[in-house]
C-alpha cells in the first residue's frame, strides 16, 4: 500500500471548458479516475475569454497573484476556482486579460498563431507553480501535457529547485503531440529568466530557437505518449519532427499508455444527440441514427448505400490531402461520404464545394458540433481516419462503441487499437492500410465496401467485434498511477520513497485455539 498523491495537472485545454482536441478530452476525463484512487488531484487551466464565471460558477480565490517574468517585469493575474463537473476536483483558471482576454485559445481567426503565444504559455506555466505557493500546496508530481505547459519542468529544475514547497516535485510530461513544440525565438530566454546558460543542444536550444518541448525532454522526470506504438514512432525521423535523437536520449524513462475514452458521454444505448438508443443486442436503432443523418446532410435516405463518416481537425495531421486527393475517385462507389470538421481553411472550400457539385453523395458541415459529431458515430457505417500520424486518436474508438467499423492508416494509436478484419477467420475491428497514398484509401474504402454489399455475416460479426471492445479510462489511469510513483521514485530516491510505502496493515483473527496475525494483501 502505497500513500496518495499530491497531484497537480497542468493542460491549456479541459472538457467540457476549452476544448480544440483530445487534450482536453484526456484532461476531463484521467482526473475522474485517479480520484476514485484518492489522489488528491487539482487542475489548472488557463481562463480563456469564453469560458464563463457563471455558468460554471467560477469564485475568484486569494489576492492577486504575481508571476515574475524576466526583462517583463512581475505579471499579475487573478485565480479563479471551480470544479470539474460531477466531481469535487477543483480546477484553477489562470485568469489575465492580457494573455488570455481574447478569442481563441491559441489562433486568430485566420489560423495564424498567436504572436505572443511564448509570453502567454510561459506565463501560465510559471503561474501554475506560483499557484502552488498561494495554495501551499506541495504537489510530489506535477503532470504537465504538451509544448504549452513545458516550461513547468524546466522551472522547476532551475528557478524553484531550491524552494522548499516545489524542489522534489516530480514532473511527468505527457506527449499528445510531437508535431507542435513551442519553438521561439532565442529572446524567450530573458522572459524564462534562468540563465543562458540552458540555452544549449542538450537542453532548450534547437536550430537557433528555444524549443520547450525539447526543454520538457531534457528535465522532466519521467515521459510518456498517448499509445505505445507513438512511443517508439517518435523516436524514428519520420515521426520525431526533428527532436527524434532527444527523445531517445530518454528511451529508458519513455513509456506508452492508450487514451481511455468516456462511456458515459460516448453510449449508443443513452446518447441523447442521437435520434434512436441502441445496443449490440439491438442494432435496430442504428438503422434509425443512419436515416437522420441521411436527412441532416440532405443525401437520398437509402438504407442500403454505405456511409463513410469524417468528424475531424482539418489539417495535413489526419490526412486530409489524402481524403481531398481520393475524393472524387471514391465517387465510383456506391457511397455517402459524411465529413464534420474545421482547420486548414483551403480544406473548408475544397470539400464545401465537392459536396456541392455532388450532393447526393457528399455532405459537407465546416465547424466544431458535437451533436454533430455523434450523430455521426451513430449513423454512419463506416468512420475514415487516414492519418499521416496518430498519437492516440479518440474517434476510432468512439466509432468501435458504436458499432461504426474503423477504417484508418495503421499508425501510432490507430495501429494498437484497431485489428485487422481477417477474411479467413472474420477476426478484427476494421480495415487498416499503410501506404499513405490515395491508392491506398481507395483499395481499402473498395474492401470494406466489399465486405458490406457482399458479406452480410461478416460485417454483423465485425460489428459486434467493435462495440464490445474497452478502452476505459480505469484501465490507463492505473498505468498512470503507476508511472506517478515510479517518477516520484525517481525524483527523490529509493531511501526517501521508502516514507511512501505505507506499513502492511494487519488485523487479529480469532480461531477457536489461538490468535494469529493476518497480513492483508496491498492493492497494488
Ligand atoms: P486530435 O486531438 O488530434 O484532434 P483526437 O481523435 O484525439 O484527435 O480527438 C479529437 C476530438 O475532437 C474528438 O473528441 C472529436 O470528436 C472531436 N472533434 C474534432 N473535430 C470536431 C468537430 N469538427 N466537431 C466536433 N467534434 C470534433
Ligand atoms: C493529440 C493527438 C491525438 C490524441 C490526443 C489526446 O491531439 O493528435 O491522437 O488522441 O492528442 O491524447
Amino acid at each position: 500500500m502505497k500513500k496518495k498523491l499530491n497531484i497537480l495537472i497542468a493542460s491549456s485545454e479541459v472538457v467540457p471548458f476549452a476544448k480544440t482536441g483530445g487534450l482536453a478530452d484526456v484532461v476531463g476525463a484521467l482526473p475522474k479516475e485517479l480520484q476514485k484512487m484518492e489522489h488528491d488531484i487539482k487542475i489548472v487551466m488557463p481562463r480563456y475569454y469564453n469560458i464563463s464565471k457563471e455558468k460554471w460558477n467560477l469564485k475568484p480565490i486569494g489576492g492577486p497573484l504575481g508571476t515574475p517574468m524576466g526583462t517583463l517585469g512581475e505579471v499579475w493575474c487573478g485565480v479563479l476556482e471551480g470544479k470539474l463537473p460531477g466531481t469535487d476536483i477543483s480546477v484553477y483558471f489562470i485568469e489575465q486579460e492580457q494573455y488570455f482576454g481574447r478569442k481563441g485559445i491559441y489562433n486568430e481567426e485566420n489560423g495564424e498563431g498567436f504572436l505572443d503565444n511564448d509570453n502567454r504559455f510561459t506565463f501560465f506555466s510559471k503561474a501554475c507553480l506560483q499557484l502552488c505557493k498561494m495554495l501551499n500546496f506541495k504537489p510530489d508530481l506535477v503532470h504537465v501535457n504538451d509544448w504549452q505547459t513545458a516550461a513547468i519542468p524546466v522551472f522547476l529544475n532551475t528557478t524553484y529547485k531550491n524552494d522548499p514547497l516545489l524542489k522534489d516535485a516530480a514532473t511527468l510530461l505527457t506527449i499528445h503531440n510531437m508535431q507542435h513544440q513551442g519553438n521561439f525565438y532565442p529572446g524567450l530566454m530573458e522572459v524564462l529568466d534562468i540563465g543562458w546558460e540552458h540555452f544549449n543542444f542538450l537542453e532548450l536550444e534547437c536550430n537557433d530557437e528555444v524549443n520547450l518541448l525539447k526543454g520538457a525532454i531534457y528535465n522532466s522526470t519521467l515521459i510518456n505518449t498517448v499509445s505505445k506504438g507513438y512511443a517508439r514512432e517518435i523516436q524514428t525521423p519520420e515521426y520525431g519532427w526533428g527532436l527524434e535523437d532527444v527523445i531517445k536520449e530518454r528511451s529508458n524513462d519513455l513509456f506508452g499508455i492508450v487514451n481511455g475514452i468516456d462511456y458515459d458521454e460516448w453510449n449508443p444505448e443513452s446518447d441523447k444527440f442521437i435520434s434512436a438508443n441502441y445496443s449490440v443486442k439491438d442494432l435496430s436503432g442504428k438503422a434509425e441514427c443512419k436515416k437522420d443523418l441521411q436527412k441532416l446532410f440532405g443525401l437520398p435516405e437509402k438504407p442500403d448505400v454505405p456511409i463513410v463518416g469524417i468528424v475531424s481537425r482539418l489539417a495535413r495531421q489526419k490526412g486530409i490531402d489524402i481524403i481531398a486527393e481520393a475524393i472524387y475517385g471514391l465517387l465510383d462507389y456506391d457511397i455517402q461520404i459524411v465529413i464534420l470538421g474545421t482547420g486548414e481553411v483551403w480544406s473548408h472550400f475544397y470539400f464545401g464545394e465537392a459536396a456541392g457539385k455532388f450532393p447526393d453523395k457528399i455532405g459537407c458541415h465546416i465547424g466544431y458540433d458535437n451533436a454533430l459529431a455523434h450523430k455521426i458515430e451513430a449513423g454512419a457505417d463506416f468512420f475514415l481516419m487516414p492519418s499521416r500520424f496518430e498519437p492516440c486518436g479518440l474517434n476510432q474508438l468512439y466509432s468501435l462503441r458504436y458499432g461504426t467499423i474503423p477504417i484508418v492508416r495503421a499508425t501510432g494509436g490507430l495501429e494498437d487499437t484497431i485489428e485487422n478484419y481477417n477474411e479467413a477467420t472474420g477476426e478484427g475491428t476494421g480495415f487498416k492500410f499503410y501506404d499513405l497514398n490515395a491508392k491506398a484509401l481507395y483499395n481499402s474504402i473498395g474492401w470494406a465496401l466489399y465486405t458490406y454489399y457482399n458479406k452480410k455475416d461478416a460485417m454483423q460479426k465485425l460489428i459486434k467485434q467493435a462495440m464490445t471492445k474497452r478502452f476505459t479510462w480505469e484501465n490507463s489511469a492505473k498505468e498512470y498511477e503507476n508511472l506517478y510513483y515510479q517518477a516520484v521514485k525517481k525524483r527523490i530516491g529509493e531511501e526517501r520513497f521508502k516514507s511512501f510505502e505505507l506499513p502492511k496493515k494487519t488485523i487479529k483473527k480469532v480461531s477457536s485455539k489461538s490468535i494469529k496475525e493476518d497480513i492483508l494483501e496491498p492493492a497494488y
